[in-house]
């Protein structure tokens, strides 16, 4: 399996040029999740949070012929729905995600029918159907503002992830119905990790992700999606941070303040210190040569399932 590490310097130099040869001949952009690793963040046109992506992909970068999505199929899919008549390729289309996993669509509509009259409202961690079946979308960056957008007393679903969904339950007093999903890379920071950490570290600021377990989130000194921690890390005057999200927005926190230590949070079941989601990792630079090169793989998204996915995720980029 290729990795940076297995690469040599002149390797990577060759398949960076290339690379930016293959995106200027094709008219292509490049876009990249800030979970994937950092030479692809260092190579892509636009790297942000999955809000910003689909914001990215909903204005400048449509003016491309091609859009390559360096993330996970979820946003893949995301864009060629946003750009239905633009060629969007992925890097490797094995790049899954758990938590679009843990909400079956036949699933989800079942729980949407028992429940008649409320608003459902999903993360876009979801699949294209799962989209489908809701009223708006929401990302970790827009979540609490779109559920304030509704009625204190409205009925309201909102799935995938547990998490996400009670910790905006808690911080808008809302009790809306959960789906019961998670993130495998979130869901394994432990709150008693995170304590002894802080023992070693106490002044260091604790930066988590939504979708973590309530237990870290009571922890946090800022809670927020992966652009909000890294805005708080960058402007925060403190000297050390520790981090618990997937591992790959230290690139940027280390890149926007190399005199900074920001100490990733260990799960409580490893020794590796490192919370690396195995669906971002599949993107290497070798894997995004390929798909500029070939064309492929390119996304695509059953035409009837993509027109009933954009209502939702224009009413979304409305209300951000
Ligand atoms: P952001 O909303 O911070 O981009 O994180 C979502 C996520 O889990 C991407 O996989
Ligand atoms: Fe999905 Fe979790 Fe990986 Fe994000 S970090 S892509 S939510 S599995």
């Amino acid at each position: 399996m290729e990795t940076c590490h297995n690469r040599t310097g002149a390797d990577t130099e060759a398949l960076k040029a290339e690379i930016l040869k293959l995106k200027k001949e094709k008219n292509a952009v490049i876009l990249a999740h800030y979970y994937v690793d950092g030479e692809l963040q260092d190579i892509a046109d636009h790297v942000g949070d999955s809000l910003a992506l689909a914001q990215k992909a909903a204005s400048t970068a449509s003016d491309a012929d091609i859009i390559v999505m360096c993330g996970v199929n979820f946003m893949g899919d995301t864009v060629k729905v946003l750009c239905p008549d633009k060629k969007v390729l992925v890097p490797d289309n094995n790049a899954g995600c758990s938590l679009a996993d843990s909400c079956p669509a036949d699933e989800f509509e079942k729980f949407v029918k028992e429940h008649p009259g409320y608003t459902v409202i999903s993360y876009v961690n979801t699949s294209v159907a799962v989209k489908a079946l809701s009223d708006v979308l929401v990302t970790s960056g827009n979540a609490r503002k779109i559920v304030e957008s509704f009625p204190q007393d409205a009925r309201l679903i909102f799935g995938p992830d547990r998490n996400l969904g009670s910790y905006i339950n808690s911080v808008t007093g809302r009790d809306m119905l959960l789906w019961d999903g998670a993130c495998h890379v979130h869901q394994r920071f432990s709150a008693e990790a995170i304590a002894k950490l802080k023992e070693e570290h106490p002044g260091a600021p604790v930066l988590v992700h939504p979708e973590c377990p309530r237990p870290v989130v009571l922890m946090a000194d800022k809670v927020g999606s992966t652009a909000v921690l890294l805005k708080y890390a960058l402007e925060s005057d403190a000297r050390e941070f520790i981090v618990a999200t997937e591992s790959g927005i230290l690139h940027q926190m280390r890149k926007g303040a190399p005199d900074k230590t920001f100490i990733p949070a260990p799960p409580l079941d490893s020794t590796c210190g490192c919370n690396d989601c195995a669906y971002m990792k599949l993107n290497t630079l070798r894997k995004l040569r390929d798909c500029l090169r070939d064309e492929t793989p390119e996304v695509t998204v059953d035409p009837a399932l993509a027109e009933a996915a954009l209502r939702p995720i224009n009413r979304m980029l409305e209300l951000s």
